[in-house]
């Protein structure tokens, strides 16, 4: 997996997730605490941009955040430790192969994971197994698709036609947030409730100007690094190295819109 990940490893694509995090917390986390004493499973918690935000707000919960990459889990133990986290074990995992027993989480949290994985259903449903009944998860994910800006051009939308076709070129799916209730249902969660959470940049919003126009969407390294390791034949690369990037967004009159996805559904109890 670590060498088909779209985004890359390197330290840019660290601080963009951080960036991304940061910005991006209320929206996507206020609703989301976990109970004293409950174990919570974060399934490819990367850097630990999210993982610090819920070990936070849930400081008597118990987190194992797992990452295929030895290398985030690394970046994400530091920053734990940075942080002062003592709720949080970091551990280096597959999501297809974790080493835990079935039924040993009262939570799972996923975050901008399932985009990447060839098989979301089958991720979903070996996080069910390791939940208790009544146990919940948690998924967040975005969807290109949802992407809109001032002004308009035809290179922004090459430029996330390019990032979408590279993704799904690497097994992944930067359209799936649509996707979350059918993925969820499908891998046999209840009680599901799917919201979509809209962020919505303008120039009066500095803040996300630069913590997310700027330094999420534009700064995005995804794919840079695949792109380069397969030479100029690839028809996607070819397109990326001709996209620009949609900068004029940012600009005084630029608005900017994307939506994300989170649901939450409950692993039903035996009867
Ligand atoms: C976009 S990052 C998101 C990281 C973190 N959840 C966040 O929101 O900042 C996706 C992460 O999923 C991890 N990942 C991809 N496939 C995985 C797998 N099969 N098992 C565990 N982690 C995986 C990647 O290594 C990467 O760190």
């Amino acid at each position: 997996m670590s060498d088909t990940y779209v985004h890359g490893y390197q330290p840019r694509e660290n601080e963009r997730l951080q960036d991304q995090a940061g910005t991006l917390v209320d929206l996507l986390h206020s609703d989301t605490a976990y109970p004293r004493g409950s174990t919570v499973l974060e399934a490819g918690c990367g850097v630990g941009a999210q993982t610090l935000t819920l070990a936070q707000r849930s400081p008597e919960a118990r987190f194992t955040s797992v990452d295929v990459s030895a290398e985030s889990v690394a970046e994400a133990k530091r920053r734990g430790d940075t942080a002062g986290l003592t709720n949080v074990e970091f551990r280096q995992g597959d999501i297809f192969d974790l080493p835990f027993d079935a039924e040993s989480f009262d939570h799972v949290f996923v975050c901008f994971v399932l985009e990447h994985l060839p098989r979301p259903v089958e991720a979903l449903t070996i996080l069910k197994r390791l939940l208790r009944p009544g146990g919940t998860i948690t998924v967040i994910e975005g969807d290109h698709g949802s992407a809109y800006f001032y002004p308009d051009s035809a290179a922004a939308h090459a430029a996330i036609e390019c990032q979408v076709t590279l993704q799904r070129e690497a097994g992944g799916n930067s359209l799936i947030g649509r996707q979350i209730y059918p993925l969820m249902a499908e891998a046999g969660l209840d009680a599901l409730r799917v919201s979509p959470r809209m962020v919505y940049v303008d120039s009066s919003r500095p803040d996300l100007v630069d913590g997310f126009t700027k330094e999420d969407v534009h700064r995005d390294d995804r794919g840079d690094s695949r792109v380069r390791a397969r030479g100029g034949s690839d028809r996607a690369a070819e397109v990326r190295c001709r996209c620009p990037r949609p900068h004029r967004t940012t600009e005084a009159d630029g608005v900017f819109c994307y939506t994300f996805f989170k649901g939450v559904g409950v692993k039903r109890r035996r009867a």
